[in-house]
């Protein structure tokens, strides 16, 4: 975008007049909804890094900014190979900025954009260093709010980076979206329904549901819902059904089908739990098998004992479980047949004897 283009020097322009004390500010590597993204040198280190500054709209925002600042200390918090560092985050005049570990590399975005289709085993390879990155994440109680395939990365040595950890999005409930018509905001078509919703609460499963939609883009080429216009592409994450993944590419195992499904199903307590054991079910499909965990959330949904909060011991499978309730259903018919079979008896010996 030519606009976009000439905002992205104006403000490359200004910094390096102005300056962010401890770093030089040398190019520019990209622009989203909310932020620009340069290329920097870290003086103390001599090293290069990726320097993210928060628009003018939004560091008009105080609530946006102090959010900003505490979700970038927060992140700088983690340590994980799968998810981009936080260096620093800090103020320089008019201007937010966040540093962090600069990749070299493309983003899925940039590849789904050349018209790649990817194959199932090399996109669940990378879907599962995100899922481990998520659960990384998770664990220290931070969620991403903005899976989307530009914010991960894939290293020139082929490791999967997820980006913008930890940055809080804002602008997700469909009136502040309605507000801001016609703006050019963040892609809606990654974002879960409880998000849309604008629900303060959302937790990893929000994550869950986004890493979902990214990975039926990466395997059909297509994005899980698509209109003209943002809103509706929100109320078609709230109200529409899926079309699923393997419909589209028939080259597609029904296992990556069934677990993409149960990841972009639009109550959180329906999909997958946490990213662990989204993990496991990966390495089952990786592995040539079905995914073990998504047959026990389907089946399991169905009885209405896990519904009102009776146990179930976690390693039962789904077809032991439902084994041992036929049996019980059983034993109770035999039990009720054998009592009245035996109070027929005592009635008709009572009406001969007496
Ligand atoms: N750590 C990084 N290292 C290198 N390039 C990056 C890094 N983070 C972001 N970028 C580049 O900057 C672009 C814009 O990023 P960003 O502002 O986060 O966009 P969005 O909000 O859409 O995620 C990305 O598409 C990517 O090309
Ligand atoms: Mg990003």
């Amino acid at each position: 975008m030519p606009g976009n283009r000439e905002n992205q020097k104006e403000i490359f322009k200004r910094l390096r007049e102005q300056g962010i004390p401890g770093y030089k500010i040398e190019g520019i590597l990209g622009s989203g909804a909310m932020a620009t993204v340069f290329r920097g040198r870290q003086t103390s280190l001599n090293r290069i890094v990726a320097i993210k500054v928060l628009k003018s709209r939004l560091a008009k925002d105080e609530n946006y900014v102090r959010r900003f600042h505490i979700e970038g200390r927060s992140a700088a918090k983690l340590n994980h190979h799968n998810i981009v560092s936080a260096i620093d985050v800090g103020q320089a005049g008019e201007y937010h900025y966040f540093v962090m570990e600069y990749v070299e590399g493309d983003t899925i975005d940039a590849v789904l954009k050349q018209g790649k289709v990817y194959e199932e085993k090399e996109a669940l390879t990378i879907i599962i260093q995100v899922a481990r990155a998520l659960k990384h994440a998770h664990e220290h109680w931070i969620i991403h709010r903005d899976i989307k395939p530009k914010n991960i990365m894939i290293t020139t040595h082929g490791v999967v980076k997820l980006a913008d950890m930890g940055l809080a999005r804002e602008l997700t409930d469909l009136a502040a979206i309605e507000a801001e018509k016609g703006q050019v905001w963040g892609t809606p078509y990654y974002i879960a329904p409880e998000q849309i919703r604008g629900k303060r609460d959302v937790d990893g499963r929000a994550d869950i549901y986004s890493l979902g939609a990214t990975l039926y883009h990466m395997v059909t080429g297509r994005v899980p819902f698509h209109h003209e216009n943002k809103r509706e592409i929100m109320n078609m994450h709230l109200h529409t059904s899926l079309t699923p993944p393997d419909h589209i590419n028939k080259k597609l195992s029904i296992g990556i089908s069934e677990m993409i499904e149960i990841m972009m199903k639009k109550n959180p307590e329906d999909r997958y739990q946490n990213a662990k054991i989204l993990i496991d079910d990966i390495e089952s499909i990786l592995k040539g098998n079905p995914p073990i965990r998504a047959h026990q959330s389907i089946d399991v949904d169905r009885f209405s004992p896990l519904a009102t909060g009776d146990f179930v011991p976690p390693e039962m499978s789904a077809l032991e479980y439902e084994t041992i309730i036929r049996r019980q259903r059983i034993a109770l018919i035999v039990c009720g047949v054998s009592l009245v079979v035996v109070i027929l008896t005592l009635i008709i010996f009572l009406m001969l004897f007496l």
